[in-house]
């Protein structure tokens, strides 16, 4: 049994997966009680450069390495190989002090190369039982709903703004997530963004017939950090949506994933 708790951002492309990813990996952090890992999921990298860290090495290199000694033969026995993966994933991680980050690069390179694909998963999923939170900022869209790391996520919160493609692309990542039970869900639910005031979030809750973790209205002060390229580390305290992103982790970590309620 796996106490790790994993919380996965997915949803449309510019949504706000990002800036609530990282928010909630700077909540966390702050509050200090926890074990964080963020695992950057998008390939163009996001979470990381929110969180104001450079990325030097992703999991996408590691892979890119080992296929090439696959390629060359000069690979030794499983167990050689997991020592080594072991070593070079390390190296990948970053430690911050407060939390730890993992950036992932491309969901799975070219060619089927599945062998090597598995092994990294195991050793991720390995390396992620060091954690008692694991926060995955994902990539734009389904596809990466069936892949490796989404294999581990325990609440999957659908980001959307107040769009129909949006509220559209979270419907169909539930479906899909469920649709193939590849994963144990213990939650799956919306985080509105974007929001105007609570009679828009009435109004579209009542055309979902998907839970509402919470929402975050059009904010002055992310528009401001986004523009400047600001860490969200630095995100001051007294901001409102703090006290939103801190009710959506309270639920996931102390009642196990219960949604708003109304
Ligand atoms: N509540 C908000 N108020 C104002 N601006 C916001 C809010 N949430 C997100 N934004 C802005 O919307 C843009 C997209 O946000 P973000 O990068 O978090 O989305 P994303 O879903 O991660 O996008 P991508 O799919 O490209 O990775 C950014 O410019 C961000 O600053
Ligand atoms: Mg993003």
């Amino acid at each position: 049994m796996r106490d790790t708790i994993t919380i996965a951002m997915c949803g449309k492309g510019g949504v706000g997966k990002t800036t609530t990813a990282a928010l909630m990996v700077k909540t966390l952090a702050e509050r200090g009680d926890k074990k964080i890992l963020a695992i950057d999921a998008d390939p163009a990298i996001g979470l990381s450069y929110a969180l104001g860290i450079n990325v030097d090495k992703t999991v996408d290199d590691v892979r890119n390495n080992l296929i090439q000694k696959v390629k060359e033969k000069k690979i030794g026995d499983r167990d050689d190989t997991l020592r080594m993966l072991d070593y070079e994933l390390f190296d990948v991680l970053v430690e911050q002090g407060k939390f730890s980050l993992l950036a992932i690069g491309r969901p799975e390179g070219e060619g089927c190369y599945c062998e090597v694909n598995t092994l990294l998963k195991d050793i991720i999923e390995s390396l992620s039982s060091n954690f008692d939170v694991i926060i995955i900022d994902g990539e734009a869209g389904i596809e990466q709903i069936n892949r490796r790391v989404m294999k581990i996520v325990d609440h999957l919160v659908l980001v959307s703004d107040t769009s129909s493609k949006g509220l559209n692309v979270a419907k169909v990542i539930k479906k899909v997530a469920h649709d193939n039970q590849v994963v144990d869900y213990k939650s799956t639910g919306l985080l509105l963004n974007r929001i105007r005031d609570e009679e828009e979030v009435n109004t579209i809750m009542k055309q979902q017939d998907i839970d509402l973790f919470g929402w975050i209205p059009e904010d002055e002060l992310i528009r401001e950090y986004d523009f400047s390229g600001k860490s969200y580390l630095d995100f001051p305290e007294t901001s409102p949506i703090g006290k939103v992103v801190q009710d959506i982790l309270d639920s996931f970590i102390i009642n196990g994933g219960a949604a708003m309620s109304g």
